[in-house]
């Protein structure tokens, strides 16, 4: 694995090895065993949105792994002055052993790659939320105990939270259904790798999705960037797009609830399924640190 860009390009074996160190490294930090494996090496960080989560578990990472990170705002950096993605990955090369991106398009996190000549890291695009869901796949074996079989269940628009599970899902061999509005469906190129996949069911009806389900996920109804469109959005999903008491009935007795966070109280998730699940989607922000420092190692360890 050279880079982490989205998890359509990862295999199902890189998958389950990233997922064994990071339970390895989380282990290892609970019992206070240092692990500084990349000493003295330094992350470049570049957020285009906002974050807390991505931002802070990068950072801390970074620094229990013996390095340092660098938080490097678009709105500071000359790429947000239209200076070329190609020339910034060229010199950013130069400096640093790894870049962490958060941006818009999925080009640019590739152009980092195909220009600089260091690791990159997809710290969240609007086609995919690859670390995210690394996190939640570590999440749900910790607390499941296996991955293989158990279904995956996600209600609400079809972004990069959904295209990641689906890819992820499939490829760790869980049965992923999800429910979206028409018009708000996952990536098209997303569809096409999960389409004829026996485990897999798009569907309009949230009901149908958390049949039976081991796991029920949601995300936000407008993402970062889809601010002018979130009225328009509220009309589409209000009503039918949200976990809550009815959906959970639907899903086996013993589910799990997943949220990438920040959350939308009353929106896609009520407040009481949110507070009485606090405990796994906690756990679950917990682990974006162990699962990217995995991440690091496997990407950046020399
Ligand atoms: N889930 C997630 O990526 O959170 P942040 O936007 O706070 O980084
Ligand atoms: N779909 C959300 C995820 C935030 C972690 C967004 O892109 O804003």
């Amino acid at each position: 694995m050279k880079h982490l860009l989205k998890l359509l390009d990862v295999t199902p074996e890189e998958i389950n090895d990233l997922l064994n160190l990071a339970d390895q490294l989380k282990y290892e930090k609970k019992h206070g065993i240092s692990h500084e494996l990349l000493k003295g090496q330094t992350l470049g960080m570049i957020f285009q949105k906002s974050s807390t989560r991505t931002r802070v578990s990068f950072e801390a990472g970074m620094y229990q792994l013996g390095g340092h990170a660098l938080f490097l705002s678009s709105h500071d950096l000359q790429i947000g002055r239209g200076e070329p993605v190609q020339d910034t990955a060229r010199v950013l090369s130069r400096y640093l052993d790894g870049i962490m991106i958060r941006t818009f398009a999925q080009k640019e996190v590739e152009d980092l790659a195909k220009y600089g000549s260091i690791p990159v890291i997809n710290g969240l695009t609007d086609l995919e939320h690859p670390c995210q869901v690394l996190a939640d796949l570590m999440t749900i074996r910790e607390h499941k105990g296996f991955l293989k079989g158990l279904k995956l269940c996600y209600i609400g628009d079809g972004n990069n939270m959904a295209n990641s599970l689906i890819a992820g899902g499939l490829k760790t061999g869980m049965k992923v259904a999800v429910a979206c509005p028409q018009g708000y469906e996952p990536d098209e190129s997303v569809l096409a790798f999960a389409k004829d996949h026996p485990d897999f069911l798009l569907t309009k009806d949230p009901m149908e999705a958390a049949a039976n389900a081991d796991v029920l996920y949601t995300d936000v109804w407008a993402s970062m960037g889809q601010e002018s469109e979130a009225a328009e959005r509220k009309t589409a999903f209000e009503g039918v797009y949200q976990i809550n008491s009815n959906v959970l009935a639907a899903a086996k007795p013993d589910a799990m609830v997943q949220h990438c966070l920040p959350a939308h109280r009353g929106e896609e998730i009520t407040e009481e399924v949110l507070e009485a699940h606090a405990n796994e989607i906690f756990d679950e922000a917990e682990n974006r640190l162990h699962a990217q420092k995995a991440v690091l190692v496997t990407l950046m360890r020399k």
